[in-house]
Formats: C-alpha cells, structure tokens, sequence
C-alpha cells in the first residue's frame, strides 16, 4: 500500500502523449495519454484483449507506432529502437517470461547485465530463493523463480522504469506476497517508476495507489485505485460482471 504517489518535486520518467498504436496497419491502442514519476507505481487493468499488452510493448518500441509521442524522462523515444530505449532506463518483463532455458539463472542475469547499481550479487539479495538456484539451469526452476529471474533479469539493465507484465499469474499466493513486497521495494525505496499490468484485481488495487482501465485500446479510468475498491458497481461497470470479485 502506498501513500498518495510521487512526491514533490519528484521526477518525471514516463509519459505518453496521444498514442495510437498497433501491429502493422491495425491500430489497436488509441488516444493514450499517461505520465508517471520516480517511486510512482500504476496498476493496468482490464479484460482479456483489451490492450494491456500492447501498451507495454508500445512503450517498450515492440509495436507500430501510428501517432502521439513516448518520452523516457527528457527523451523523445516515440521512433527509438526497443533496444536504445532499454538503454534510456526501461526495463521490460514481458508475459512470457522469456527466460533462456539452456542458461543457468546466473548466466541469464549476466547476458543482460549493464553497469549500474544492480548487479547479479544484488539480485540475489533482493530474491534469496534465487541466489540457491544460481547454478540451475533456466528450465530447472519453478515458476515462481522463473517470474523472479524476469524481473532480475530486467533489473540487470539498470532501468528506472519498469514495465511488468502479469507477474503474479500462475504463482502460488505465499510467492505472490513475496513478488509484492520485492515490488513495493523497488518504487519506495529504489525510486523507480513501475507500470503493472496485472490481472488480479484485488492486487492490483492494492498495490498501486492509482489504477488505469483500459477498454477496447481506450484509458478508460485513470484515479486513485481506491474509488474502484470502495465501489465493486463502478469497477465491474468499467471492466465487466466478475471483476470485482
Ligand atoms: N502480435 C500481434 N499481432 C496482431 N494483433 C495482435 C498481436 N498481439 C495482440 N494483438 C491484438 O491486439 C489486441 C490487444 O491484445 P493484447 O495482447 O494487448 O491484450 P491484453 O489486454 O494484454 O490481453 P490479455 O489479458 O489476454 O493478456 C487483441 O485484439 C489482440 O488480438
Ligand atoms: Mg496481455
């Protein structure tokens, strides 16, 4: 849980200025329109297919670009490669975990390593049940590991924004808990700025102080997260019967 985000003075990393975008001719996200400062986190919910994604990859340069502008901090990054952009502090956990399987946990750190504060040793202290697998190899680990070795592995850059991509799907609720604080340090105490797509709803809600929901490519609500937790009406008005759960 978090107080209100940002604080005075903080710095702007993120912003997005009437973006459209999508894959090729087919524009999927439109009208987006968002900025977020260091140690500010934002939830990004909403139906399957609606653009949570996309968005993300949009950011990160994986996607077509068809108007508006990305900044990463001072940079216009909107017509940067993905590979330059991750070199201007964006760090990227895609859904699929895209972990090297014939790499052991330390050599999938060690491939994406820039120099900088985070080091592998210092991934390790940040997730110990992963320093006991440094030796294992990609394939060998459980999903958990796995989704903790993403998120290392995207630490390993450097960034100071940090893009998440369901990273609590498929994992048990004790190393759910465990993935949130991992999380709540890196904004509060790192300072980074976190994007988390996530499609559970209570823990997105929970966790970021401010939520986007995203309809059909659209930001449909952006504000404080707990006008959605006081009102399950409003929530599944936004993202449909169930959601609220
Ligand atoms: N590589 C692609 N090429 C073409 N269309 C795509 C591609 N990836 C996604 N889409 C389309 O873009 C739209 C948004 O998909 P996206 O994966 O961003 O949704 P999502 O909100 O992340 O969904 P989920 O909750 O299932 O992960 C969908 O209509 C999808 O079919
Ligand atoms: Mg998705």
């Amino acid at each position: 849980m978090t107080g209100p985000a940002g604080r005075a003075g903080a710095e702007r990393l993120l912003r997005l200025a009437g973006v459209a975008a999508g894959y090729g001719e087919t524009v999927v996200l439109e009208d987006i329109d968002f900025a977020l400062n260091e140690g500010e986190s934002v939830s990004v919910i909403g139906r399957n297919g609606v653009g949570k994604t996309t968005l993300l990859a949009t950011i990160m340069g994986h996607t077509t670009m068809h108007r508006g502008e990305i900044r990463i901090g001072p940079l216009v990054a909107s017509r940067l490669e993905s590979h330059r952009r991750a070199r201007a502090g964006l760090g990227y956990v895609p859904q699929e975990r895209e972990i090297f399987p014939s790499l052991t946990v330390l050599e999938n750190l060690l491939v994406a390593a820039r120099p900088g504060r985070w080091t592998a040793e210092r991934v390790f202290g940040a997730f110990p049940q992963l320093s006991a697998r440094a030796g294992n190899r990609g394939n060998q680990i459980s999903g958990g590991e796995q989704q903790m070795l993403s998120i290392g592995r995207a630490l390993m850059g450097n960034p100071r924004v940090l893009l998440l991509d369901e990273p609590s799907e498929g994992l048990a609720p004790v190393v759910v808990e465990a993935l949130v604080r991992a999380i709540e340090g890196l904004r509060d105490e790192e300072r980074l700025a976190i994007v988390l797509v996530e499609q559970n709803i209570r823990l997105a809600l929970d966790l970021s102080f401010r939520t986007l929901v995203m309809d059909r490519g659209r930001i449909v609500y952006d504000g404080p997260s707990i006008a959605l937790r006081d009102d399950p009406t409003r929530l599944d008005a936004l993202i449909g019967l169930g959601a609220a759960r």
